[in-house]
C-alpha cells in the first residue's frame, strides 16, 4: 500500500515539497493550509496531480484546509508559519510560529498518532521542540530539517571552488539552524580527502561564513520570503531515507539526552535516519575549537527554547 505523507503549510516550501514527493512517487500527498486559504491548497494539489500524466507519476495529491483527510499519515511535515523578511533573523519568528506549530502539532497528534514528524518551520530547533512537547511522540519520531540544507549549501560552495562534482562532496554542518551553526571543515571531505587539505584556509573560511549566511543571502536576493527549492529537496532526502529504510547519515535536529553534553534540547547532530525515524545519534570527536563553536550554538538554541516557557508554549 502507498505511504501517506501530509505537508502542513501549502506555501513556498510546502507546495514545492508536495511536488517533489509526488514526482519521486514516495507516496500519496495531502497538502493542508489554513481555512482562510480555502481553495489554495486544493488548487496547488490539483495542479501537481495533473502533472502526473506528463511526468508519469501515480502519486495522488489532495489539497485541504481540514485535518480529517490527513488521518493516519505515515509522515507529517510541518512547514506552517511565517518566513523571514530581509533584515530579520530566524529567531524573530519565534513568537508567531511557536503558536502556529503548537496548534498544528495538536492536530497531528490527534489525527496521525503513529506518524513520524519532520519540522521545517523556523526558528527550527525551537519549533521542533514545540512539536515534540505538544505531540508527546517518542524522541525518535520528531525530527527537525536544517542540517541537510546547510550541508547542501556548503557542498555546493565546495564543489564550485574545486570544480568537482557535488556527488563527491560529503559535507558536515552541526549545531542550531542559525547564525551560530557549525560547519565542520575537518569532517567535510571530497572523495574521502578532508577539504582542509584541498582548499586554502582563507578561502575555506569564506565558504564557512557563506554557509552560515546561506539563508540570509537568499532572503536578501528574493526580498520577499525565503529559500524553498533547496529546503524542499532536503526534506525529500530525509523522507526517502525513512520510507525506504535507507539508514542514511544526515545532520538533523534531534532530541539530545546527553549526546554532545546536551540534555533536553533539539540540536543539529549527525543521525541515522531509517524506518524508525532517528535510529542513532552519531557522536563525532570534536577538537577544542569545534567544541567551543558548538557550545555557542547550544547556548543560543537553549536560550530560544527556554523563551518558549516564558511565552507559555511549553
Ligand atoms: P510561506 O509563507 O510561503 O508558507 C507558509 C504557509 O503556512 C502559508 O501558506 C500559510 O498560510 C501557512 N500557515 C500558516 N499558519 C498555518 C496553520 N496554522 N496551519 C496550516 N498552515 C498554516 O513560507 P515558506 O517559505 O513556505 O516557509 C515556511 C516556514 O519554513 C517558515 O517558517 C520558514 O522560515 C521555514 N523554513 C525553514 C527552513 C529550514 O531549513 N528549516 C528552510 C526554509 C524555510
Ligand atoms: C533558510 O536557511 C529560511 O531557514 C531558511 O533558507
Amino acid at each position: 500500500m502507498r505511504k501517506k505523507i501530509t505537508v502542513i503549510g501549502a506555501g513556498h516550501v510546502g507546495a514545492t515539497l508536495a511536488q517533489r514527493i509526488a514526482e519521486k512517487e514516495l507516496g500519496n500527498v495531502v497538502l493542508l493550509d489554513i481555512p482562510e486559504s480555502e481553495g489554495m491548497p486544493a488548487g496547488k494539489a490539483l495542479d501537481i496531480l495533473e502533472s502526473g500524466p506528463v511526468y508519469g507519476y501515480d502519486s495522488r495529491v489532495l489539497g485541504t484546509t481540514e485535518y480529517p483527510p490527513t488521518a493516519h499519515s505515515d509522515i507529517v511535515i510541518i512547514t506552517a508559519g511565517l518566513p523571514r523578511k530581509p533584515g530579520m533573523s530566524r529567531d524573530d519568528l519565534l513568537n508567531t510560529n511557536a503558536k502556529i506549530v503548537k496548534s498544528v502539532s495538536e492536530q497531528v497528534a490527534k489525527h496521525s498518532p503513529n506518524a513520524i514528524v519532520i519540522v521545517v518551520s523556523n526558528p527550527l530547533d525551537a519549533m521542533t521542540y514545540v512539536a515534540y512537547h505538544t505531540t508527546r511522540f517518542s524522541k525518535n519520531k520528531v525530527i527537525g530539517m536544517a542540517g541537510v540544507l546547510d550541508s547542501s549549501r556548503m557542498a555546493a560552495f565546495v564543489a564550485e571552488a574545486l570544480d568537482v562534482s557535488v556527488q563527491d562532496v560529503q559535507p558536515m554542518v552541526m549545531g542550531g539552524h542559525g547564525d551560530t551553526m557549525v560547519p565542520i571543515t575537518r569532517y567535510t571531505t571530497v572523495a574521502g580527502v578532508p577539504v582542509t587539505e584541498l582548499i586554502p584556509k582563507e578561502k575555506l573560511e569564506g565558504i564557512v561564513q557563506r554557509t552560515r549566511d546561506g539563508g540570509a543571502e537568499i532572503v536578501k536576493l528574493l526580498k520577499t520570503g525565503s529559500a524553498y527549492y533547496a529546503p524542499s529537496a532536503s526534506v525529500v532526502a530525509m523522507v526517502e531515507s525513512i520510507l525506504k529504510d535507507k539508514k542514511r547519515i544526515f545532520p538533523c535536529a534531534a532530541y539530545c539526552e546527553g549526546e554532545y553534553d546536551v540534555k533536553g534540547l533539539f540540536l543539529g547532530v549527525p543521525v541515522k535516519l531509517g524506518a524508525n525515524g532517528i535510529e542513532q545519534i552519531i557522536q563525532l570527536n570534536l577538537t577544542k575549537d569545534e567544541r567551543s563553536s558548538l557550545q555557542k550554538s547550544i547556548d543560543s538554541v537553549k536560550e530560544l527554547t527556554e523563551s518558549l516557557k516564558r511565552l507559555n508554549i511549553i
